[in-house]
């Protein structure tokens, strides 16, 4: 049987973590967020992809491309969850399982952070569990997908 792919994709701004804001982000740069997502994932024989992009069309692409090789995507799209309806779409648009991210807790932040564009068209959101936010939503695609059974 073909080994399963998933995609984890960071949005704007998280290829700073270790040194952006770590107070409410922590200090776990995003390489190593990476690697224990990909342990996490490989755990349960399933390949773990990630893709970061400052850039919304790169993003767009990628989740336009994870059709050819992905069962679903973990997104935390930063920013452009409360912002970009262009992220939605593709979302929707390519009708891969995708599970919504944050490291904070959205709801507990700005007003401007509770709403999400993404939220309607992904399986659920995990916001406010750091880095276990990213295994979390792992687990819960993986659920999904069947691959996560107990
Ligand atoms: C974030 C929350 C967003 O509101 C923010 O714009 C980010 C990071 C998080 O992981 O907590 O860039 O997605």
């Amino acid at each position: 049987m073909a080994t399963i792919e998933i995609l984890l994709i960071n949005g704007p701004n998280l290829n700073l973590l270790g040194t952006r804001e770590p107070g409410i982000y922590g200090t776990t740069t995003l390489p190593d967020i990476e690697a224990l997502a990909r342990q996490h994932a490989q755990k349960y024989g399933v390949e773990l992809r990630a893709f970061q992009s400052n850039h919304e069309g790169d993003l767009l692409d990628a989740i336009h491309a994870a059709r050819q090789y992905a069962a679903g995507i973990v997104i935390n799209a930063g920013a452009y969850t409360h912002t970009s309806i262009a992220m939605r779409d593709a979302i929707s648009s390519v009708g891969l399982p995708a599970v919504e991210i944050h490291l904070s807790n959205v709801h507990a932040r700005e007003a401007f952070r509770h709403h999400s564009y993404l939220a309607a068209v992904c399986l659920g959101q995990i916001s406010g569990f750091g880095v276990n936010s990213y295994l979390l939503g792992i687990d819960a695609l993986l659920r999904h997908l069947g691959v996560l059974k107990e």
